[in-house]
């Protein structure tokens, strides 16, 4: 079912900071910052060529990883996402494997602005995992 692994997604304390590790310490490629407020995060995109890292901070009070930073107030890996073909036959397969999806399990539009749903970490193993169609 999954293809690639499209990004590793990391809640980081400060955007800046996470930035300049990653650019000036590292030397990766990294975007600007990007406000997705649809979302309630902010984004910065490190490209790697095989795959991407998502250093992201909560976007105003109602941001889903608000309380993942006060959880991890250093910052922490928040989300591994792969590909898959078709989302849809993803939600049919894992329905009938019983795989939990969150929220009403159907598919929402992500933060690329393709369909994404995420799977309970409770049964992966403690890792969120989102599945993005490509
Ligand atoms: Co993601």
């Amino acid at each position: 079912m999954i293809g690639k692994l499209n990004h590793v997604a990391i809640v980081v304390p400060n955007l800046n900071e996470a930035k300049f590790k990653y650019k000036d310490i590292l030397g990766a490629t990294v975007s600007d910052i990007e406000h997705l407020e649809v979302h309630g995060v902010s984004i910065i995109f490190v490209n790697l060529g095989n795959t991407k890292i998502e250093l992201m901070h909560p976007l105003g009070e109602n941001s889903p990883i608000k309380k993942f930073l006060e959880k991890n107030p250093n910052g922490a890996i928040h989300h591994v996402c792969y590909e898959v073909k078709s989302i849809k036959n993803s939600i049919s397969l894992l329905k009938e494997k019983g795989i939990e999806i969150i929220g009403d399990g159907s598919p929402s539009i992500g933060a690329h602005g393709k369909p994404v749903i995420f799977l309970k970490p409770k049964q992966f193993d403690g890792t969120l995992i989102e599945l993005e169609e490509v």
